[in-house]
């Protein structure tokens, strides 16, 4: 079994979604993909409209990009774990963008963990090297080299599972790798068993390329 995270980033309309769920949708229908769990990570306010419709797909389920560092509370325009009840099952938390952007230390990477734990959320924890603490209680966790990302030089295998044993992983912990993964490239890190799956943004955005990913599982 492995892992194909779509993370849709700040892409997509609501028209958009819908479209996608439809062409994605009728081509799993139709396909055999028993060796795939597909985690839909759209923005926020585009969750719900999912919801009703993957509910139908056993291997299909929804996750959060993003995490609010508080719980409940006076908080304005942030979205927190208690807010995600219900519609997501996944978060991803501490993806480069926002660490980058958004100016995500370590320290808000583990509260933010912490109340997806308290929120019944899996975290999805992403991290670029070893230097970055992975928090208690993480139970997937997202090699995601900055150079790879969304530059169509995805990293070569063999660095990748360097990184891996690099890392504090207990072996229970699916590992997932992201980075210009897509439909020509997916066998080649397929064929490891090492690695349990994908977090994929720009090949999951057209939902015929992400279901030729998918249907290689
Ligand atoms: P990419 O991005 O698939 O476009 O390289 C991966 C990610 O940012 O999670």
């Amino acid at each position: 079994m492995k892992y194909f995270i779509a993370n849709w980033k700040a892409h997509k309309d609501l028209n958009e979604v819908l479209a996608w769920w439809q062409t994605f949708s009728d081509l799993l229908k139709n396909g055999q993909n028993s060796e795939a769990e597909i985690i839909i990570c759209p923005p926020f306010p585009l969750i719900l409209s999912l919801k009703e419709k993957v509910a139908g797909f056993k291997n299909v389920h929804l996750g959060a990009q993003n995490i609010s560092q508080f719980d409940e509370g006076p908080y304005t325009g942030e979205v927190g774990g208690k807010n995600l009840v219900n519609l997501a099952e996944y978060v991803i938390v501490g993806h480069s963008e926002r660490r980058r952007n958004f100016g995500e230390t370590d320290e808000m990477l583990a509260r933010k963990t912490n109340l997806a734990l308290k929120y019944n959320l899996k975290p999805i924890f992403c991290l670029e090297n070893e230097s970055q603490t992975i928090p208690p209680g993480v139970n997937m966790v997202a090699y995601e080299p900055v150079g790879a990302i969304g530059t169509g030089k995805n990293e070569p295998l063999e660095k990748v599972l360097a990184m891996k044993k690099r890392l504090p992983l207990n072996p229970t912990i699916p590992f997932i790798y992201g980075g210009s993964v897509d439909e020509k490239n997916i066998s080649y890190y397929l064929a490891s068993s090492e690695i349990n799956g994908f977090l994929i943004a720009t090949a999951s955005l057209d939902p015929t390329r992400f279901y030729k990913i998918v249907s290689l599982a």
